[in-house]
């Protein structure tokens, strides 16, 4: 009886084995995709509540807080906006069509332009109260493109599980090159 049961046991702790396994590479995967919509959308909600920030900072007249924000800003946007460039709007081209894509890379200019002429205003020091309005309404347009943005994230849903993968790891390490959206984009020289 003995050997049966060691038999058994041990059957018992392959086919765990086995489903623990399979398990974990199901688990694997669906990580992989989650990895991607976690971090793009993240990104996505970490620029609204950093422009609400700016917004307050502004209002308080906390105006060093302000250009704090904005440059941490444009550190951010940079690796992000440089991903959609170079990785993910090239997939929405059969979904949506050259056109759209064009607008979409057409609105990173503009967003580079709008940190650009905040930062350069922030830098100056007090602004007055038209100032801050104008800036507000920078900022405006600039969160309504993050808002626009979070749209590519349905888009992507549509692209083949493994290159949701791919582009889950080309996003977090394109973060590694730091380049601010401002310099990417050509609107300022590297070290401003
Ligand atoms: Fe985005």
């Amino acid at each position: 009886m003995e050997p049966k049961e060691v038999a058994f046991c041990n059957m018992e702790w392959r086919i765990g084995n086995f489903v623990a396994v399979r398990l974990q590479g199901l688990f694997k995967e669906v990580d992989g995709m989650a990895d991607f919509f976690a971090e793009f959308r993240g990104d996505h909600r970490w620029v609204m509540q950093t422009l609400l920030e700016v917004q307050r900072a502004l209002e308080q007249r906390q105006w060093e807080r302000a250009l704090e924000l904005v440059e941490a800003l444009d550190r951010a946007t940079g690796p992000h906006m440089e991903f959609e460039e170079k990785h993910l709007y090239p997939e929405f081209v059969p979904l949506v069509g050259q056109e759209r894509v064009q607008e979409m890379l057409n609105d990173h200019g503009g967003a580079a332009q709008i940190l650009q002429r905040v930062k350069g205003r922030l830098r100056q020091g007090a602004l007055s109260d038209e100032e801050v309005a104008a800036l507000k309404g920078d900022l405006q347009r600039f969160l309504r493109h993050a808002a626009d943005c979070e749209g590519s994230a349905l888009l992507a849903e549509a692209l083949p599980p493994e290159r949701i993968e791919e582009l889950g790891r080309l996003l977090v390490s394109l973060r590694a090159t730091g380049r601010p959206l401002t310099v990417y984009r050509g609107v300022a020289a590297a070290q401003d």
